[in-house]
């Protein structure tokens, strides 16, 4: 594979003697994107959409701009499609109080695979309590496939919503989004999609997928944190009601009335995260000029090298696919014996960051008949010696918990 030519751009992997292998959890933000949020600050702080002075019109136009490079990112049709929220829990809680609250009702069924991270569970799990609406589950295989089977058993004439992770956050499998879709446009559901884990590794066109909204967070894509995009079908986001008021949300407010402001701004209350925003184009623009070829090249290389080096340790078993391409960078394993927290405290004895616990998605653990995992997630700046040197310290737990091997 060659040395990483990435690598450079990440200052905290050159100050840091870390091996960081919770990518899934957040990702490393290289300089560029450093580097924007700042310039926000240094040459374009104004509050964006109000001040109608030059600084203020540069602040607003660098949150337009922003909005354009997501646009294009995500081939949505139009620019007023994107909204800016704090996060993916951000975004989905925005369709569930505003479109799930407004348009679900007594009798309906809502959707949801028993693989959700809990920001796609718990929204619906509200809409359901407050609407009368029955909250029904897509089960998988053990491996965490969904076949077409599993599919038939989940859908029925009453299905009015379906939200789906386009990648799970413990199995790194993607779902089968367009099969999805398919079924969801028969019976006249929409379908709302968690790309929180998808968007670092995969294109996401918005229009091919014919999806009706889609969420994911700017951190996990090298952005900052505190940004999220909610993509939504125009004519969905026009009808729906805001789900926060206030500021820059308005057109006109009287004592007791208020009309509001065409989308996107009606989902924008109170002054947007302007920094954040500009950081985050400039994650999306990184990721455009690496392209996602090279990403998924790099992140396949190295996914296959920790796979196969996992799978020789005895009493290591991984979770999902025996594929390395089915897993998108994350290898959720357990050690026999060794409780998660023990597994990821040896492993940060050696200087090794993973992710241990359930993950937010705890039907999904209980489903696996387990109470928490190991969850190493790959980047593709992170390099082959990395990953041999997570196989080492892996190998060498159940050693160092007092085990024979
Ligand atoms: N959703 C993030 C994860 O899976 C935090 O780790």
């Amino acid at each position: 594979m060659g040395s990483n030519p990435y690598r450079k751009d990440f200052p905290l992997l050159q100050e840091n003697s870390v091996i960081y292998l919770d990518n899934a959890a957040t990702a490393q933000r290289p300089r560029q994107v450093i580097e924007a949020e700042a310039e926000f600050y240094e040459k374009y702080n104004a509050n964006p959409l109000r001040g109608l002075y030059r600084l203020g019109m540069e602040a607003t136009e660098r949150l337009e701009e922003a909005r354009e490079t997501v646009r294009d990112f995500i081939h949505a049709p139009d620019a007023s499609q994107i909204v800016f929220t704090g996060n993916t829990t951000g975004s989905l809680n925005l369709v569930a109080y505003s479109y799930g609250l407004s348009h679900i009702k007594a009798g309906d069924e809502i959707l949801v695979s028993i693989m959700e991270h809990h920001s796609n569970l718990l929204p619906w799990q509200m809409v359901a309590r407050q609407t009368g609406a029955s909250l029904k589950f897509l089960e998988c295989e053990p491996d965490g496939s969904l076949p077409e089977s599993r599919l038939d058993q989940g859908f029925s004439d009453r299905t009015r919503l379906v939200a789906i992770g386009a990648v799970s956050n413990v199995t790194g499998r993607r779902a089968p989004v367009e099969e999805i879709v398919k079924r969801a446009r028969a019976c006249g559901a929409v379908v709302v999609l968690d790309a929180a884990q998808s968007v670092p590794h995969m294109p996401l066109d918005v229009q091919k997928l014919d999806v009706d909204f889609a969420a994911f967070s700017g951190h996990k894509l090298m952005g900052p944190m505190g940004t999220g995009v909610l993509y939504g079908k125009k004519e969905l986001l026009e009808d729906m009601p805001p789900f926060l008021t206030g500021g820059e949300m308005i057109d006109f407010v009287s004592r007791t009335d208020a009309e509001y402001a065409p989308v996107p701004h009606k989902f924008e209350a109170g002054t947007v995260n302007g920094g954040g925003i500009w950081g985050l184009q400039a994650a999306v623009r990184y990721l455009q000029a690496a392209g996602y070829e090279a990403v998924h090249r790099r992140e396949l290389a190295l996914t296959a090298l920790a796979l196969e080096g996992l799978k020789q340790i005895p009493h290591i078993h991984v979770i999902g696919s025996d594929r390395p391409e089915e897993h998108c960078g994350i290898l959720t394993f357990t050690v026999d014996g060794v409780h998660p927290h023990d597994v990821s405290a040896v492993l940060d004895a050696d200087g090794i960051a993973v992710r241990a616990g359930h993950h937010c998605a705890q039907p999904f653990m209980e489903y696996l008949g387990v109470h928490s995992t190991t969850r190493a997630s790959i980047s593709f700046y992170n390099t082959e010696e990395e990953i041999q040197a997570f196989l080492n310290s892996a190998e060498s737990i159940r050693r160092r918990m007092g085990y024979g091997q």
